[in-house]
């Protein structure tokens, strides 16, 4: 075919194709037979083979499953994918809507079923898909974009041309999963546990050609950018995907108080079993995305959501003896060895007891029937024991006075319920506390996993945190399945973990009460190493959302002598010990015109990303909040802004917009 017509030919082909298959997969109303989707396919593809150059990224041949590939790229995501806090009972779901309702007064909530599959993320780029990435550890992800372009209901090409982000859920319909299991059974190969080990098996195939007959589905439910769109809810976000061409969940509901929710989660239990996938639970969202942006985040999971989990399969089987544990902090804690058992897709046979404490209140004895479920469908956990069906050979359990691992007397600290070591050399305490140091939120030395730090402490060449830091080639290659390779990316992590800014040294030294969300508090606060372990109790106090008791653990903690070399040592060692995210300059350091003032960033900016106008105004001293009140001395409005500007209007207060924002910034 000559190229002009061939060209011509391919665009109709495009919008054809297009069109039939969103009537089909997204709208689920084709106005063609399939026969005649198949028949334009297979002549894009001819002519795409006669010309080449003809064969754009956002073709729909591409669904068919491209070239293979060797290994997944790490994708970097824009804004973090988190996950979810859990509600499990209606308790938990009148406390949610208590705190929120403490923060922003009155809401409005949006309703959404939980799927149940793989989170992944969608990257347009002028309305043109251009990479799809899973979840990772919610920061990195893999880049699964020709897997991903064998769904369906993804546009190649949305209806408008926009740059922008979606978020949403990989799944499996249950048919196609039964589908899939009998032929494997067929073929002699191992089945798929659910259908999400089955959607995230068939994700993470390197050779797309297998996701392409995997038929997997996607339902969307947001866009990361939502408010620079103009859009101004939840809701109506999802609307706004759907006008875009992509596949919500339409079993969705708007509900302005907390019962309406708790009858709404009712009636979509009972509608569970009959959808054709597979959920696991219910999402709750503030719908309005100011009240969201003002509700913020912890460390993990936005405050302005909850998932309500459904209450999850119990079996019974039989309790084969209690073992012990030492943690990181001492505490001792009793897992129960279990005759293996099938859960939930998979077979268990531990589960923790806790404490002692909670062995005695559920009357557990050696070899007793028990029943198991799984927590939030991950964590198995003991319900309760059968004491009709006991025989009499069962024993009453309790706790040793001394630890397990060194020997020395435990203890119980009043008001606690855990027994504990306090024996500071307790080798499992050491153990347990470099394999939290090594772990993906601390240090994130990759390589060095339970295994690796078990070896390395068990043939002495590790004994504290620094020691990690001194390890050699030679040492690390005589371990146990250590090759070539995995030694030196092991070396280079270890080296590159050096680098961390300090909110990873300080979580990772394990002080208590100091997690991931005030590590980074401290560290940004303090900056230095040095600086913090000088801060009194009443300088830590200041600091926003320190308490009483992190403050005293802090104060004790660098009171000790062995910490304070320890620390010497890894500086020596060349482990940074300061602070190197983004920075909150103080207000009397500047003396820029943002220094001290709190400013409102709403719409869409089309000259500098949002990102980067925080920083650049945080590094003058400005500090920038969610929502618009009398305590807001200036708002900067893009395109489209919404509430947020209207509600500036109304309270008289300074707007300006992106050109002004840009030439202030130059000054
Ligand atoms: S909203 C900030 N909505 O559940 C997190 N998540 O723990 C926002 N999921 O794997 C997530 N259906 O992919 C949201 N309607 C829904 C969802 C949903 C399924 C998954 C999500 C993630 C997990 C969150």
């Amino acid at each position: 075919m000559e190229k002009e017509a061939a060209k011509r030919r391919v665009e109709q082909l495009h919008a054809l194709i297009n069109k039939y298959n969103y009537e089909y997969h997204t709208l689920d109303d084709p106005s063609v037979p399939d026969s005649e989707y198949d028949k334009l396919m297979k002549e894009l593809i001819s002519i795409e083979e006669e010309h080449p150059d003809l064969k754009t990224p956002d073709s729909p041949s591409q669904r068919v499953g491209g070239a293979v590939l060797d290994a997944f790229q790490k994708v970097q995501h824009k804004t973090p994918m988190l996950s979810l806090g859990n509600a499990f009972n209606e308790e938990d779901l009148r406390d949610f809507d208590r705190r929120v309702r403490q923060s922003v007064g009155d809401v409005e909530y949006n309703v959404e079923l939980k799927i149940d599959g793989l989170a992944v993320s969608l990257r347009y780029e002028n309305g043109v898909f251009v990479r799809g990435a899973t979840r990772g550890d919610g920061t990195t992800g893999e880049d699964i974009t020709e897997n991903l372009k064998t769904i369906r209901n993804i546009p190649l090409k949305m209806k408008r041309s926009l740059s922008i982000e979606v978020r949403g859920e990989a799944y499996m319909p249950k048919r196609s999963f039964e589908l899939l299991n009998e032929a494997r059974l067929e073929r002699g190969e191992e089945p798929f546990a659910n259908p999400r080990n089955a959607a995230a098996g068939s994700l993470r195939q390197l050779d797309p050609k297998i996701a392409a007959k995997r038929n997997l589905d996607i339902f969307v439910y947001s866009i990361a950018e939502l408010d620079e769109m103009g859009v101004e809810t939840q809701s109506r976000g999802l609307d706004f995907l759907d006008e875009l061409g992509f596949k919500t969940n339409h079993e969705r509901k708007k509900c302005s108080t907390i019962e309406e929710v708790i009858e709404i989660v009712d009636e979509l239990k009972t509608k569970r079993a009959d959808l054709p996938y597979e959920i696991d639970g219910i999402v709750i969202k503030v719908d309005s995305l100011d009240q969201q942006e003002e509700l913020g985040f912890t460390a993990k999971s936005p405050r302005w959501a909850i998932a309500y989990k459904f209450p999850a399969e119990e079996v019974v089987t039989k309790l084969l003896d209690i073992e012990l544990s030492v943690g990181r902090t001492g505490v001792v804690t009793p897992t129960a060895i279990l005759e293996p058992v099938k859960v939930a897709g998979t077979t268990v046979q531990r589960a923790s007891l806790h404490n002692e404490d909670l062995i005695k209140e559920k009357d557990i004895r050696l070899y007793d029937k028990v029943v198991i479920k799984k927590a939030g469908d991950i964590i198995p956990e003991v319900v309760n024991v059968l004491v009709e069906q006991r025989t009499g050979e069962e024993k009453e359990f309790s706790m040793p006075d001394e630890c397990p691992e060194c020997g020395s007397e435990l203890v119980r600290i009043e008001g606690e319920v855990a027994l504990r070591c306090i024996n500071p050399e307790c080798p499992a305490q050491i153990r347990e506390g470099l394999i939290h140091f090594v772990s993906r939120n601390a240090m994130n030395i990759e390589g060095l996993g339970e295994r690796v730090i078990t070896q390395l402490f068990r043939e002495d060449l590790v004994k504290n945190v620094a020691d990690l830091y001194k390890l050699t080639r030679e040492q690390l290659i005589n371990l146990e399945r250590m090759g070539e390779k995995s030694t030196d990316n092991l070396l280079q992590s270890i080296e590159k973990s050096k680098e961390n800014s300090l909110e990873r040294l300080l979580f990772g030294l394990g002080i208590r009460f100091i997690g991931e969300k005030a590590a980074k508090t401290l560290a940004m606060h303090f900056e230095t190493i040095d600086r913090l372990k000088t801060a009194s109790k009443e300088e830590l106090l200041e600091v926003d959302e320190i308490g009483e008791k992190m403050a005293d653990a802090i104060v004790t903690y660098f009171e000790k002598e062995e910490m304070l070399k320890l620390l010497d040592e890894l500086e020596q060692l060349g482990v940074n010990m300061v602070y190197t995210g983004p920075k909150q300059v103080k207000a009397e350091d500047s003396d820029s015109y943002f220094a001290g003032k709190t400013i409102v960033l709403t719409g869409k900016l089309s000259e500098m990303s949002r990102n980067d106008a925080k920083a650049e105004i945080e590094a003058l001293g400005g500090k920038i909040t969610g929502s618009v009140s009398k305590k807001t001395d200036l708002v900067i409005a893009g395109e489209a802004a919404g509430s947020k500007l209207a509600k500036a209007e109304e309270l008289n207060i300074e707007v300006w917009d992106e050109a002004r924002l840009i030439r202030e910034l130059k000054k």
